[in-house]
């Protein structure tokens, strides 16, 4: 049995705000497999954010550990956790967060920029990600110039610049309607089935569950309870 990639053990994050303690997680024990695509479902304010944020090394705990690929994120630098941000992580957000004065290509290629060690071919390799998420003729869009769906797919192409074994999404087709966020839910889906990176997707949309092969359920900062889908649905099964 090979350990998991990804190990919060009993993760607390308080907020102190003046008297009043926030406890956004009370104790968070979850364990994540290499491969695994994880949906993270759980009413508004349950912890499901700061979860994804302390994941991807955005935040830290309180108390608790996070272990990822063996090593203890919770005591790493600030210069290790933006090492390790660079190296393991993709993030996808809700709101897409690109640069509006940068093109769909720049915008990948910035992300390059900070990432690759040889500053040769950046436009060909932002465009060859572009492609991956169906992309490529629309590269020298701006992100004006394009769907909501398709200025999420080039967050996407962004989040993937440095190869990430580790995808976050939080709300990734919250602010899409249904055609287009299956189209991105297929590009997520597409690159943990066929390049092995590991998902933790977090949405309100219970629809998606039944894609996941775990469904964690936030409540009150600590996991309600978990469902393993024996077997996953695809995008086109999902009844939306
Ligand atoms: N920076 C902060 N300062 C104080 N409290 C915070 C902060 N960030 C989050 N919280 C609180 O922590 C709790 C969990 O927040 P979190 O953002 O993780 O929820 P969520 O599950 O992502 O909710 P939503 O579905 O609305 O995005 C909430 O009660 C929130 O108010
Ligand atoms: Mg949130």
């Amino acid at each position: 049995m090979n350990a998991p990639l990804i190990e919060c053990r009993q993760v607390k994050r308080f907020y102190q705000m003046g008297e009043v303690t926030v406890q956004a997680l009370r104790g968070l024990d979850l364990c994540v497999d290499s491969g695994e695509f994880i949906v993270l479902l759980g009413p508004s304010g349950s912890g499901k954010t700061t979860t994804l944020n302390l994941i991807g090394g955005l935040d830290r705990p309180t108390e608790g550990q996070i272990v990822v690929a063996g090593e203890d994120i919770t005591r790493y630098t600030e210069k290790q956790l933006t090492d390790y941000r660079r190296r393991k992580i993709g993030f996808v957000f809700q709101f897409f967060n690109l640069i509006p004065s940068l093109t769909a290509v720049e915008n990948v290629e910035f992300a390059l920029t900070l990432t690759e060690q040889n500053g040769r071919n950046l436009r060909r390799k932002a465009v060859a990600l572009l492609d991956l998420v169906g992309l490529a003729d629309r590269a020298d869009h701006f992100p004006s110039q394009l769907s909501g769906g398709e200025q999420q797919r080039v967050a996407i192409a962004r989040a993937l610049a440095n190869h990430p074994p580790i995808l976050l999404c939080d709300e990734p087709t919250g602010n899409l309607d249904a055609g287009t966020g299956q189209q991105v839910l297929q590009v997520i889906r597409e690159l943990n089935q066929q390049e092995g990176t590991t998902v933790v997707l977090v949405t309100h949309n219970t629809a998606i569950a039944p894609m996941a092969d775990r469904v964690v359920r936030l409540r009150d900062g600590q996991i309600d309870h978990i469902e393993v889908n024996e077997r996953p649905l695809s995008v086109a099964e999902l009844a939306w």
